[in-house]
């Protein structure tokens, strides 16, 4: 708890929260969740202290052939596209810089043609979070291969956009289905707790974002809609002239991930590695997230000219890449045969069903191109 903060709110971003929905009424999950993640003093990955990495781990920070055979698929695209001068990779939600640094020190060393032509910009909204990057990125950003950003750039002429755990970071609404209609979840505060209260649906474009996919809740059903996700596939289509969008994340199409597997929805809290749904336990001191919706996806990508070029699992990607050499990118110059296991049991985490190799999934949308073949999306 913080010094000064009465000992009925459990952060001081719940004492603001509180103050605000005291003020002016119950606010949309959504809005809260933005303000948890992103508040500017005290989001979750916005405050000054912010460390994520102590909360849950992403694929670049289990082994760096995750970002080695992304960086063989990124040089694929460069060819595809004609080996242009620059070809830009304009990585989205870029963290702490790990993925960016593992393949760019990959790509310097194994791909330097394709380093040559590469530019690449590590976006993140999160300063805290982009001077880590900057120190990681140190060595590409001197050489002008690399530059940090707190947005988008307005044009992408030709490239591609990559965007690992993004979309699971953007703030969702909540809905459930209530004698037969959609209602939403707003969150209140009763002058001791937050309290979850339903309402009627704050956008029209909440009902569309179902009706759109097909998709029929059941009566009693909670589900999360990611309409800030839509929003930005729609804008980063509009900015690419040519190329890809490359994105990386846990979940499933709206077949699946409104099914009666998921009747509770898929938002989770996470603290200190471990997942609860109490979302209000530690306003901005605890990551909340929920699963992709890829159907979503799609169709935003198709309204801005993104066509699918394939989705499949983060295994069979991955394996796609590296069967050519029979993973020699796991290994590093000079290491003991120890080390070279440990590389392969961490391999092992990004492959297997029970670690992240089935949950999450990878979408290939490309714009500008002609049904594009690329490796990590051939069949097996
Ligand atoms: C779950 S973390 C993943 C970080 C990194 N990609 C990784 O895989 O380790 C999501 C990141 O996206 C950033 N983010 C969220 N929305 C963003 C946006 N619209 N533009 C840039 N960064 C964003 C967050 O600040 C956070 O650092």
């Amino acid at each position: 708890m913080a010094a000064g903060t009465p000992a009925r709110f459990a952060t001081p971003l719940a004492e603001l929260l509180a103050a605000r929905i005291s003020n002016g009424g119950p606010i949309s999950f959504a809005e809260y969740m933005e303000a948890c993640l992103y508040h500017p003093e005290h989001g979750y990955y916005t405050k000054p202290q912010a460390q994520p990495d102590a909360d849950y781990y992403t694929s670049p920070t289990v082994h760096p052939i995750f970002a080695r055979l992304i960086a063989r698929q990124l040089a694929e695209m460069w060819e595809v596209c004609g080996q242009p001068m620059p070809f830009r990779v304009v990585e989205a939600g870029a963290g702490a810089g790990r993925l960016a640094a593992d393949l760019l020190d990959f790509a310097a060393r194994a791909l330097p043609a394709f380093y040559a032509a590469l530019h690449y910009t590590a976006v993140e909204i999160s300063d805290p979070q982009r001077q880590r990057a900057a120190q990681r990125l140190a060595r590409h950003l001197a050489a002008g291969r690399a530059t940090l950003a707190a947005t988008l750039p307005e044009q992408i002429p030709v490239g591609c956009i990559l965007a690992n755990e993004l979309f699971d970071a953007m703030p969702v609404h909540r809905l459930v289905v209530e004698h037969g209609a959609l209602q939403e979840i707003y969150v209140g505060w009763d002058g001791q707790r937050f309290v979850e209260q339903r309402g009627p649906l704050s956008t029209p474009a909440l009902r569309e974002y179902f009706a759109r996919q097909d998709v029929v809740l059941r009566e009693g059903q909670q589900a999360e809609a990611n309409l800030a996700a839509c929003r930005w596939i729609e804008d980063v289509g509009r900015r690419l002239g040519r190329g890809f969008l490359l994105t990386v994340d846990y979940g499933h199409p709206a077949a699946e991930l409104y099914d009666e597997r998921h009747l509770r929805g898929t938002l989770l809290a996470y603290r200190w590695h471990r997942a609860s749904e109490d979302f209000y336990a530690a306003p901005g001191e605890q990551d909340l997230t929920a699963h992709v919706n890829f159907t979503a996806l799609e169709q935003s990508g198709r309204c801005a000219g993104l066509e699918t070029t394939g989705l499949v699992s983060q295994a069979r990607f991955l394996l796609a890449l590296g069967r050519a050499n029979a993973f020699a990118d796991l290994y590093e110059p000079g290491q003991t045969e120890t080390d070279r296991f440990r590389a392969r049991l961490q391999l092992k985490t990004l492959l297997f069903p029970e670690g992240m190799g089935e949950t999450f999934r990878v979408l290939i949308q490309h714009k500008g191109l002609a049904r594009p073949a690329l490796t990590g999306l051939a069949p097996f």
